[in-house]
């Protein structure tokens, strides 16, 4: 079984609309839409925007369907020059931003009692993102990607996250969903497309450029469906 999570119906629907053989289940208040695609077992969710959703639900989706892989998949906010809307990033590592014990002592961003700040993905599911995306004719990088519950809009923030994790895209569920995986001893990949630059004219660009965006990303994301 394949999971894939999502924090918004536009970065899944498409997805879900790819699976033959439906049936969906409701658990702890996340549809969970069970299929095939051609013969392979494919299970999507939407979460909802944020990292308690989605752990939430990457926690329900381990212990109901026992997924190989978990990838989670949408739109994000760039933070490298070297990248413009609708490109793709494909995260080697997560980090959660806005996880700070540091006056205690903690390097910044590191999470507590397993103490690791970067949380890396599984290499082989990241080198067939990185493959589907070539197919696929987008433009991407490879990076850390940092999550948080915060809309990143505007400079300052945005430079906090570059220079304190390398990140090179932000958004709001990855980190988590890592997490989660991690503790599981769950194999996690994401893939998310630029939908703004996380700036000034983030709040304008978000909802001019997210479709467009979320399309990209479903697009490679029937690619790597078609090769895993
Ligand atoms: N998702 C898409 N754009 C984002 C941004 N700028 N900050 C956080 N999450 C996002």
């Amino acid at each position: 079984m394949i999971g894939i999570i999502g924090a918004m119906d536009i970065e899944v629907e498409n997805i879900k609309a790819l699976l033959s053989d439906i049936t969906t289940e409701t658990v702890s208040g996340v549809d969970f839409v069970k299929g095939k695609f051609g013969q392979k077992d494919v299970v999507v969710a939407k979460c909802g925007v944020g990292k308690v959703f989605s752990a939430l639900c990457t926690e329900a989706m381990i212990l109901k369907y026992k997924p190989k892989v978990i990838i989670n998949v949408g739109v994000a906010g760039c933070l490298t020059p070297e990248l413009k809307i609708g490109d793709i990033v494909i995260a080697d590592k997560v980090v959660q931003h806005d996880m700070d014990t540091s006056p205690l002592g903690d390097p910044i961003g590191m999470l507590s009692d397993i103490n690791i700040v970067h949380i890396p993905t599984d290499k082989d599911v990241t080198a067939l993102l990185e493959e589907s995306v070539k197919s696929a004719g987008f433009d991407f990088r490879t990076g850390t990607i940092a999550s948080g519950d915060q809309f990143i809009a505007d400079k300052e923030k945005k430079d906090f996250i570059k220079s304190n994790f390398g990140a090179i895209s932000c958004e709001m569920e990855g980190g988590s969903i890592g997490h989660v995986c991690y503790v599981n001893n769950v194999p996690f990949a994401v893939l998310r497309a630029m939908s703004d630059g996380a700036d000034d004219g983030a709040n304008m660009d978000f909802p001019t450029f997210c479709k467009m965006a979320a399309e990209n990303e479903i697009s490679v994301i029937k690619n790597f469906l078609s090769r895993i």
